[in-house]
């Protein structure tokens, strides 16, 4: 499907409701239009003294129903424009989170989070300005232009007099184009400083602690000043330029206004024009300075959510890297054999490949131990399996079928994935654990943390596994961390489950005690334990040894201390020092 962009589908869902706004605000600016009228007859039956004390009475009425008649239909027609302004945000913000969870690992390894932050405010609010303020404005001020023009052609004012005073007003399209485009441009760079600012501030804020542990705020601070000060840099070159634009209206109404006293005038004094018309024409160029001075600033509004309008349009045009194929079909991990041959992957845009050559399959109920030194591709194999990124045509398939043919639901729902870092939401313990299972029991959830070795801990915590996590509650400990991540992968209960560097930052003991739980839990079940501590792979089936992105040795942990090589020799070196450490207790 191809991407409309954001203001087609949006227009296509409310243009009724914009059609009825026109319609008020046309209707509202005839009947303001006949405000000038009014006051004209007035002075005109004042100076023929054939005014008498209930034609006053009748004028203020028709004057009060004119106000309020113009009030309350203009008002009505605003709120409707307002209104949908305000569904705008809701849609489009809806859109783009849908979007954003569709994009693929890879885009976000490009692209930061405060971009992303700053397109979902800013580049939102920004557009639904124009868009409804912007929109709103507009066609008030066009439709009270045309109605009073049209008041001024069917009174009896003299053309020539309307020309020569709405004369100085039509300068205003030219200096509108004159200035729009440095506008636009001054207003693309501060939108562009406020989006770094946003970029860094993510970050820094991120990596507060480790700042204040080196004592590097000072630079921190200064670093993220420069940020600032190209916003203030850029923000007032906007307002000097803005500024000017929009004094220069004003400024251009005000000559109309002399233009229509003085010419006005006199036509009055050699009685051409009656006093009530006078009157009408001072208020019409009165009253069309106002909607020229809207137009200007709708054209400033426009101009700068032009650039925001672009942005968006272009982000909903990144296509996900990983779509589902047509003919997708389901799997069933729990069944079929995962055969990996001749995988060779390189991440996009690296020189190098990060897995070279893998040959591998793994049978139902298997666990496979890898080890490897950093980098040397054991995240890499695994991100392919989950379809992060996708592997070359036929070189991974389960069961019989290329991994790019199944559907992604049933691939990932049957993985239970534990990464090194799991993010942890700044929710309850219970919903961070339950996160795949949000209608897991209490009991289930016990048990999760229960093997995951996290029961003692989150039991002594004030409210158990009620209590919050982040920023309004507990911080946990690495250790914590990861151990509250991996009771989240093992209560889904996957078919296939792959332990990425899951408790690393656990100790070595309480290690072995996991290894210990899983190997009974997941008897039958498909297991992938990648660490670095050999201790924890002596059951597995099969172990491999990757070395830069390629298996350097297979088999299981007798065969390999057998050989000499990676694995023997990082035996050898943890052995020791399990050793030593033993011997100095
Ligand atoms: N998103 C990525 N984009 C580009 N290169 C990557 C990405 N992730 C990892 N790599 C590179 O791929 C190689 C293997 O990384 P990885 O699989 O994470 O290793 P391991 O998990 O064994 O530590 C490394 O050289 C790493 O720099
Ligand atoms: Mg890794």
């Amino acid at each position: 499907m191809k991407s409309k962009g954001i203001l087609k589908p949006y227009f296509g869902d409310t243009w009724r409701i914009y059609a009825s706004s026109f319609a008020l605000h046309a209707a509202a600016s005839i009947v303001y239009a006949y405000f000038p009228k009014v006051l004209g007859g007035f002075t005109d039956r004042l100076q023929s003294g054939e005014l008498a004390g209930h034609d006053v009475v009748r004028y203020s009425l028709l004057l009060l129903a004119v106000g309020a008649g113009h009030a309350v239909i203009g008002g009505y027609g605003q709120y409707l424009i307002m209104y949908v302004g305000r569904l705008f945000e809701f849609m489009t913000r809806r859109r783009l989170f849908a979007h954003f969870s569709e994009l693929s690992e890879r885009y976000y390894s490009q692209n930061g989070v405060g971009k992303m932050l700053s397109y979902f405010m800013n580049d939102v609010t920004g557009v639904r300005e124009s868009i409804s303020m912007g929109i709103n404005q507009l066609a008030m001020a066009t439709l009270l232009l045309l109605s009073c023009i049209g008041a001024m052609l069917l009174s009896d004012i003299p053309l020539y007099l309307v020309a020569a005073s709405v004369g100085p007003l039509l300068l205003i399209p030219w200096i509108v184009t004159r200035f729009g485009p440095a506008i636009r441009k001054r207003s693309m760079r501060v939108q562009e400083a406020l989006g770094a600012m946003t970029e860094t501030a993510e970050e820094q804020f991120g990596g507060i602690r480790v700042a204040k542990k080196f004592a590097v705020e000072p630079i921190m601070t200064e670093r993220f000043g420069s940020y600032v000060d190209r916003i203030r840099d850029s923000q007032l070159s906007l307002v000097r330029m803005s500024s000017f634009f929009q004094a220069l209206v004003p400024f251009l109404g005000s000559m109309s206004l002399i233009v229509t006293l003085a010419l006005g005038g006199y036509l009055t004094v050699t009685g051409k024009l009656t006093l009530g018309n006078f009157v009408a024409m001072t208020l019409y160029v009165r009253m069309l300075m106002t909607p020229l001075q809207q137009i200007g600033n709708v054209i400033n509004t426009v101009q700068r959510s032009r650039a925001s309008l672009q942005r968006l349009n272009e982000l909903v045009e990144v296509r996900p890297d990983i779509v589902e194929a047509e003919d997708a079909v389901p799997v069933d991990l729990g069944q079929a054999v995962v055969h990996m041959q001749g995988l060779t992957f390189s991440y996009p845009g690296a020189s190098e490949p990060a897995l070279r050559d893998i040959d591998l399959e793994i049978a139902p109920g298997m666990t496979i131990g890898i080890v490897g030194r950093t980098g040397s591709g054991k995240t890499t194999l695994v991100k392919l399996l989950l379809r992060m990124y996708d592997p070359p045509a036929g070189a991974i398939r389960i069961g019989e079928t290329d991994i790019r043919k199944l559907t992604l639901e049933s691939l990932r729902s049957q993985i239970a994935y534990v990464p090194q870092d799991g993010f942890l939401f700044s929710t309850k313990i219970r919903d961070n654990i339950a996160f795949s299972r949000r209608e897991a029991g209490q009991e289930e959830i016990e048990i999760a943390a229960k093997q995951a070795r996290i029961y003692d801990n989150i039991v002594q915590f004030p409210d158990r596994f009620e209590t919050k996590l982040g920023e309004r509650g507990i911080t946990l400990s690495g250790g914590q961390r990861q151990r509250t991540s991996l009771a989240r992968g093992l209560i889904k209960q996957a078919p296939f489950m792959i332990l990425d560097d899951s408790v690393s930052a656990v100790d070595a003991v309480t290690e072995s005690e996991i290894v210990q739980t899983i190997r009974e839990e997941r008897r039958g079940k498909t297991t992938v334990i990648i660490t670095h501590r050999i201790s924890a792979l002596k059951h597995a089936d099969l172990i491999l040894v990757m070395e830069g992105g390629q298996i350097v040795q297979r088999g299981n942990h007798e065969e390999l201390l057998a050989r000499p090589g990676l694995y023997a020799a990082l035996h050898a070196i943890q052995e020791e020092g399990s050793q030593h450490a033993a011997g100095h207790y």
